[in-house]
C-alpha cells in the first residue's frame, strides 16, 4: 500500500496527511487512493500484454460513483451483479459495450434493465435464467448476447463464504450440462451464446485453482466451438487476492503467466472481474479513539468505527492491518472494537495494536474492497463519509449519512 505512508512521522494518502481529512471530513472515513486504483488496474491490464482482453472492475466490491467513474476512465469494463449495480456503472459512465451482468437470481426488472442498455454479456446461471431472458427479449424485440456461467467444481482454496466454484456451491451451470444447453441455446431466436464465465471465489492466493478451473473451462470453449458455436469471449472470473497480513499472493503477471498458453489456445477475448485486487489496497478506514478500557485481563481501544463500516473482521474473521496516523511505535496487546452492541463487533482481536489513546487516529489498512459496500446501519448507525485522494487533493465523494438519512422512507401509518 504505497500509497499510505508515513511522511514526518504522520500517515498520508498520497499527499495528504489523514489528520487533515479527519478534520474536515470526520471519523470514522474511508479514504481512497485514485493512484493506488490505476496502478492495480494498469498492472492487471498490462499483465494481458498482447491477449485480446478486457479488465471488467466487480462493482460490487466498491460501488463508490467517484471510483467507479475513475476505473471507467482508464477503460475499465463493469462487472456487475445487480440492478442497481447497472444503475451505478450507468451512472459513472462506463461504457454499456464494456458491462457483463452475473447473478443466480437476476429478475425480470433486471434482465430488462440490461436488454435496454444493450450490455456487453448476461453471464447466465441457470436455464431457467435463460428461458426468462428468451421470452422478455422476445417480447421487447431485443437480442441477447450471453455467456453461460460454468461451475467447473475447483475448490478455490479461500473462505468457505467466498468460494463459488465447488460443485455444490450455488453458483453456475456443471460442465457437462453445457453442452446440452448450448444446443438449446440455438434453438432460441433472441439469445446468442458468444461466451463462456467461470468464477470460483474471492481471496484467492494460490495459482492452482486458478490453472484447475481455466483449463476444465477452456477445455469447454474449445468443445463448444468445435461444434460450430461462435465463442467469442471467455471469462476467467475475478478473485485474485491480495496482501492484508503476511500472505503471498501472485501478481497478475503471475496469474496471467501461469494461464497464457490455455487462454491463447481458445481465440477468444479473454475477459476478467477482478475487484478486490483494483480497491482492496487503495482504501484505508480512518478511525478515532473513542475510549480505552481495561476489563479484566483485557485491553480494549473502543474506537467509533463498528462492524456496521467495515464488517469482514466479524463477517469472515479477517485480518486488517492496524496503523496509528502519528507514528510513535509504541504497542499493546488489545482488541481495537466498535460501539456496536455486540461481542462480535471488532476491527482486530488479540492482536499487537498501536498503543493509542482517546482521541488518537488509527487506520484500518485494506479497506477499500468490500468495506464501505458490506457497510450497514445496524444499530441506528449513520454510514461514514467516503473520500478520494488524488495527488495533494481531496474530496468527500459520499457525504457521511445525516440523522434523516436513518429514517428515510419509513412512514407512521394514519391509524397509529
Ligand atoms: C461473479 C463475480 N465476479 C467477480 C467477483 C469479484 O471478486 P474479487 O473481488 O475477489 O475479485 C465476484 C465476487 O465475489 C463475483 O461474484
Amino acid at each position: 500500500m504505497d500509497e499510505f505512508h508515513y511522511q514526518a512521522g504522520v500517515l498520508h494518502c498520497e499527499g495528504v496527511p489523514l489528520p487533515e481529512i479527519a478534520r474536515g471530513a470526520g471519523t470514522p472515513a474511508y479514504v481512497y487512493s485514485y493512484s493506488a486504483l490505476e496502478r492495480a488496474y494498469r498492472e492487471l491490464d498490462e499483465a494481458f500484454g498482447d491477449l485480446d482482453h478486457l479488465v471488467c472492475y466487480a462493482v460490487k466490491a466498491n460501488g463508490n460513483l467517484a471510483v467507479l467513474r475513475a476505473l471507467a476512465s482508464f477503460g475499465a469494463g463493469a462487472d456487475i451483479v445487480s440492478g442497481g449495480e447497472l444503475y451505478r456503472a450507468m451512472r459513472a459512465g462506463f461504457d454499456p459495450k464494456k458491462v457483463v451482468f452475473a447473478g443466480v437470481g437476476k429478475t425480470d426488472e433486471e434482465i430488462m434493465a440490461g436488454l435496454g442498455e444493450r450490455i456487453l454479456l448476461f453471464n447466465v446461471e441457470s436455464v431457467s435464467e435463460l428461458e426468462h431472458l428468451e421470452r422478455l427479449a422476445a417480447r421487447h424485440g431485443k437480442q441477447a448476447r450471453v455467456s453461460l456461467r460454468v461451475n467447473p467444481d475447483v475448490d478455490a482454496g479461500t473462505h468457505d463464504h467466498v468460494s463459488t466454484g465447488r460443485a455444490f456451491d450455488k453458483f453456475g451451470i456443471p460442465v457437462d450440462e453445457a453442452l446440452a444447453l448450448a444446443e438449446r441455446i440455438s434453438e432460441y431466436r433472441c439469445v446468442d451464446i458468444m461466451g463462456v464465465h467461470q468464477h470460483i471465489g474471492s481471496q484467492i492466493t494460490k495459482l492452482d485453482p486458478f490453472v484447475e478451473s481455466v483449463e476444465k473451462t477452456a477445455d469447454l470453449v474449445e468443445e463448444l466451438k468445435r461444434r460450430g458455436h461462435d465463442i467469442k469471449y471467455f471469462n476467467i472470473g475475478g478473485g485474485l487476492g491480495i496482501r492484508y497480513n503476511d500472505e503471498e499472493t501472485p501478481t497478475p503477471k503471475d496469474l496471467v503467466d501461469a494461464i497464457r498458453p490455455t487462454l491463447e489456445a481458445t481465440g477468444a477475448k479473454i475477459l476478467c472481474e477482478m475487484g478486490r485486487y483494483i480497491s482492496g489496497n487503495a482504501g484505508a478506514l480512518i478511525t478515532s479513539v473513542v475510549y480505552r478500557k481495561r476489563s479484566g485481563e483485557k485491553d480494549f481501544i473502543v474506537a467509533d468505527a463498528g462492524m456496521n463500516d467495515l464488517l469482514r473482521p466479524s463477517l469472515y474473521d479477517a485480518h486488517h492491518e492496524v496503523r496509528s496516523v502519528q507514528e510513535d511505535g509504541s504497542v499493546s496487546n488489545a482488541d481495537l472494537v466498535g460501539p456496536v452492541c455486540e461481542s462480535g463487533d471488532y476491527l482486530a482481536r488479540n492482536r499487537e495494536l498501536p498503543d493509542a489513546h482517546e482521541g488518537d487516529l488509527l487506520a484500518v489498512m485494506s479497506a477499500g474492497a468490500y468495506g464501505f459496500a458490506m457497510a450497514s446501519n445496524y444499530n441506528s448507525r449513520r454510514r461514514p463519509a467516503e473520500i478520494l485522494v488524488r495527488g495533494d487533493r481531496w474530496a468527500v465523494v459520499r457525504e457521511r449519512e445525516h440523522m434523516a438519512d436513518l429514517v428515510k422512507g419509513e412512514l407512521v401509518p394514519a391509524f397509529l
